[in-house]
């Protein structure tokens, strides 16, 4: 017999008196004089499968070694079930132990701290919280690639392994094959670059958007959506040293064009995902201080709010409050003043635009004020920025002029450069941090509980 997975089982696909075979691991056992129960769970659900053991049976008789944690498979009949909280029951013929788990399984009791969790990374998405936050963030991946293939987009695999540091500020992983201890000099007693595996020094890409607009360029619509690399020391709840980004790019496109797309894109994914998940979220959100499903929903059907830079800074003076970071025009904004906006001014999103030059990357489009560039942040409650994104610079003078202004020599971009030479249209697009989606919606507080193995500054375990 083939098993069935406990989602499709509590989902109606079979009738009550059928006979099945649902396989899993053991949550937790209670043994009575006359009957066991074992509640299963084999990570489709959010919900366990109780299965029903009568006493005198050998399934009953072999229940010692039924321990917590281990990997069972159950034959049995289903029952509609007559219990609270449930709508169906295994009666068990057999209950073979697939595999024992040892009597210290760490996952016995329930409430462990989120930190401890950390620590047994192998083992916590067997546990109610990881299982609900990690099946959202299965669905939240493939609704992004239903959004945009709705949409004609088309994905496009940019490079992992790069020569460039394409947002310029310098946290990129060196890659490189020399023999570290021992790596061939010049004559001038410097490493040399040119013998090591590229010809040249390598990094780990930090996003796929270079590569991302040359391809926007031939297709229209395109997006990338895969893992990037940044070294930042920053020992923060919302950063990760690997990370996975969405990156659509469009042509023929302004930045308004760009903020109407990441709004829609983002709404479609708090709709859907509440369609998709709404026992997680449940969960989660009873659990945890997130968002409920209801205002997950919500938010997908209402405008994001929307700024400018100037404006915003002017809502924090006004503020009067005592930030850390104290504010004026030109700052960068910290994670509290893009929390106060959120939080406090819009109680929303807010998609804030128009940031002063000096501190965006030198791709984004020069405003017609010399001091601004056409970019655009998303801000949202409790993280602060999830998405950065702009109108790119078309023109290829100033985009040089930019580029010596930020000390990027044109010699190590010069294909970036080209494409505004060969028909380089308006083109814009945005990079959306997935991690801090998914903290969004599942109410996690710290980005390491949304990526199953977690990489940050000293921690690369499991
Ligand atoms: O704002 P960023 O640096 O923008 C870019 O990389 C652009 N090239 C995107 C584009 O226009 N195609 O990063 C985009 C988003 C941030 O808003 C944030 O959500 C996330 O990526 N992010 C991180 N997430 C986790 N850990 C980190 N270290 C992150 N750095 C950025
Ligand atoms: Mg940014």
């Amino acid at each position: 017999m083939s098993r069935i997975r406990i989602k499709a089982l509590l989902s109606g696909q079979k009738k009550d008196g059928e006979s099945i075979r649902v396989c899993g691991w053991l949550r937790s056992k209670r043994v009575n004089k006359n009957l066991a129960f074992l509640v299963l769970n084999d990570g489709s659900s959010q919900n366990d499968i109780q299965c029903i053991v009568d006493a005198g049976t050998r399934a009953y008789e072999s229940l010692g070694e039924c321990t917590i944690g281990a990997a069972l498979t159950i034959d049995g009949v289903l029952k509609a079930s007559p219990g609270k909280g449930q709508s169906w029951e295994v009666h068990c013929d057999k209950v073979e132990i697939s595999a024992g788990s040892a009597e210290d399984y760490p996952l016995q009791k329930k409430g462990h701290t989120m930190e401890f969790l950390r620590e047994i990374a192998h083992l916590r998405g067997r546990s109610n919280t990881f299982g609900a936050v990690f099946r959202v963030r299965n669905e939240l991946s493939y609704l992004i690639h239903q959004f945009f293939q709705s949409r004609g987009f088309m994905w496009v695999h940019t490079p992992i392994l790069t020569a460039s540091d394409a947002e310029g500020a310098g946290e990129a992983f060196q890659v490189t094959n020399f023999d570290m201890e021992n790596p061939p000099l010049t004559e001038k007693n410097k490493v040399d670059w040119s013998k090591d595996f590229f010809g040249k020094q390598a990094n780990l890409t930090v996003s796929g958007q270079l590569n991302a607009e040359a391809m926007a360029l031939a297709f229209g619509d395109v997006y990338t959506f895969g893992p990037t690399f940044r070294a930042e020391n920053s020992n923060t709840t919302r950063h990760l040293a690997e990370f996975w980004m969405v990156e659509p790019e469009i042509a023929f496109a302004d930045l308004h064009d760009n903020s109407v797309l990441a709004e829609e894109f983002i709404g479609f994914l708090f709709r859907e995902i509440v369609a998709k998940c709404p026992d997680e979220l449940a969960f989660l959100s009873k659990h945890f201080k997130g968002l409920t499903p209801k205002e997950i929903d919500d938010l997908g059907r209402h405008p994001f709010g929307r700024i400018s830079y100037t404006e915003a800074v002017a809502e924090l003076e006004k503020a009067g409050k005592d930030f850390e970071f104290p504010v004026k025009w030109g700052i960068d904004l910290a994670t509290e003043h893009e929390r106060f906006l959120s939080e406090e001014v819009f109680k929303k999103p807010v998609i804030v635009t128009d940031y002063p030059k000096d501190i965006k990357a030198f791709y984004m489009r020069l405003n017609s004020d010399n001091r601004t560039v056409a970019a655009m942040d998303i801000l949202v409650p409790r993280i602060g920025e999830m998405v950065g994104g702009a109108q790119r610079e078309e023109r290829y003078d100033v985009l040089e002029q930019r580029m010596k202004d930020m000390n990027i020599p044109a010699a190590e971009l010069p294909w970036y450069l080209d494409l505004r030479k060969y028909g380089g249209c308006q083109h814009a697009g945005f990079g959306l941090g997935f991690g801090r989606l998914v903290q969004y919606v599942t109410g996690m507080t710290n980005i390491r509980d949304v990526y199953p193995f977690p990489r940050s500054a000293n921690s690369i375990s499991f």
